[in-house]
């Protein structure tokens, strides 16, 4: 039985599809296939956190019902499902069942049923043993917990991933040492709110937080980097940023969601911090880590922003100077705080893109600035891709997340090699290796 898998949204949703593979081709007995003609089972896992996506969700069931094999079956799973349900297979009676993203432990039980819906978001499979995933390279995404318990105005995931829970230590744990046998080397954990970690577990656990938690990985032999997604900027106390600072396998780069620059925007989106507080905590990080690769997401046009707001956000792109930024104009998504508010203090839509735009302008000159400032610096890179023939390379991220790219040069994947800049290709980063 062929399998065939498509993944949209984030490394969560990523996680989920490498999951329901482990399920389908252990306790099931499906092998993957990148063609879905040839498939008896056709997955799509789905993110709703924007509406575009969302909304090209029909049109593709359409083409796979027309080209599927008869007897294929089709189900939508993740984020959409979560929300949706039942009215996926009432629009579109080709899909067979729907998994919702806080159910996933279920699809070998679910793909035996026909019309099946599972998006309970108040299950809980935070004990639930996956199988390890086998042959993820020299770098694996690892849970360490499920759902979100914040109440961001725009965001549609604590309605489809429900409440947050932490995923037990001695689980975590011995994934983590089940990875390193398998010969991966750097662990990215992935939760909605990692640095929230601790806070609820289903069953008696010892008192624990995240900065305790990245301790005890650091530990785990093989085990040579840890990253991890997304601390949330309101968790970022003392402790964390020492503890990040300080454990030498816990990698210099991190994602920190500013979402926007605006103490009133951030107040309304029910964010929890000013601009004061998230570049106070910027400085602090930037002290105690001078080259620290910096991450983020920024939402523009959300309602009420004006131009000063707007300012607000520019200016926090400058202060930090971001190493890398996923921006988004804002997108009323259903059963949020925001989408409540209909066309109140909605910014037009050129204006929204035209303030994206000149977001994203100024984030690449500030990367091409960074990129020359670059040149003869050294780096630490896992390499984790080779490319053989004439125009041979290496590629790999350094410690604090810049991707370097090795001319002429053919590394073994997994080794991690110093590396120095020599040239600076628009943002990419060019290097040689060096003594
Ligand atoms: N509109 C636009 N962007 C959104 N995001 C989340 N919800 C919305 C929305 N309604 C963005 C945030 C988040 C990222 C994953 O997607 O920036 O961090
Ligand atoms: Fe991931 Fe959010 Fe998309 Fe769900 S809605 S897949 S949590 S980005």
């Amino acid at each position: 039985m062929k399998l065939y898998i498509e993944t949209l949204g984030c490394a969560m949703n990523m996680r989920d599809s490498e999951h329901m593979i482990t399920e389908l081709t252990t306790k099931e007995d499906y092998t993957l296939t990148e063609d879905a003609k040839e498939a008896d089972l056709i997955l799509i896992n789905t993110c709703s956190v924007r509406e575009k996506p969302e909304r090209k969700l029909f049109s593709e069931i359409g083409q796979f019902a027309r080209i599927k094999k008869p007897s294929a079956k089709i189900g939508i799973c993740g984020c959409t499902a979560s929300h949706m349900g039942e009215e996926i297979i009432k629009k579109a009676p080709s899909v067979n069942f729907v998994l919702g993203a806080r159910n996933i432990s279920k699809i070998s039980e679910i793909i035996h049923k026909d019309k099946a819906v599972e998006v309970a978001i108040d299950f809980d499979d935070s004990t639930y043993v996956f199988d390890t995933v086998r042959n993820t390279g020299v770098r694996a995404l690892l849970n360490i917990s499920i759902g979100c318990d914040k109440k961001c105005a725009y965001c549609i995931v604590p309605h489809t991933r429900g409440k947050e829970i932490s995923i037990p230590l001695d689980l975590i744990i011995s994934e983590a040492k089940k990875l390193a046998e398998s010969g991966v080397k750097e662990l990215m954990l992935l939760g909605q709110n990692v640095n929230n970690y601790g806070v609820r577990f289903s069953t008696p656990h010892q008192s624990i937080n995240f900065a305790g938690l990245l301790n005890k990985l650091a530990l785990v032999d093989g085990i040579e980097r840890i990253r991890f997604t997304s601390p949330h900027p309101l968790h970022m106390d003392d402790e964390f940023l020492e503890e990040f600072a300080s454990n030498p396998k816990v990698c210099k780069s991190i994602h920190i969601p500013l979402q926007s620059g605006s103490s009133k925007i951030l107040k309304s989106m029910r964010r929890g911090y000013s601009k004061e507080w998230y570049l106070n905590r910027i400085a602090k990080l930037k002290s105690l880590v001078p080259d620290v690769g910096i991450g983020t997401d920024i939402i523009v046009g959300f309602p009420g922003e004006d131009e000063e707001d707007f300012a607000h956000t520019m200016d926090v792109l400058e202060q930090v100077g971001f190493d890398t930024m996923y921006s988004f104009v804002y997108s009323p998504r259903p059963h949020t705080e925001s989408f409540a508010w209909g066309e109140e203090g909605m910014v037009p839509k050129e204006v929204a893109s035209n303030r994206l735009s000149i977001l994203q302008n100024k984030h690449r000159e500030i990367l091409k600035h960074k990129a020359k400032k670059e040149i003869g610096n050294t780096h630490y890179v896992l390499i984790e891709n080779i490319k053989s023939g004439e125009e041979s390379f290496s590629e790999g991220r350094s410690d604090n997340g810049k991707l370097i790219k090795i001319p002429q040069e053919i590394l073994k994947i997994g080794d991690i090699i110093k590396v120095q800049i020599a040239q600076s290709d628009g943002g990419s980063l060019i290097g040689q290796s060096a003594l």
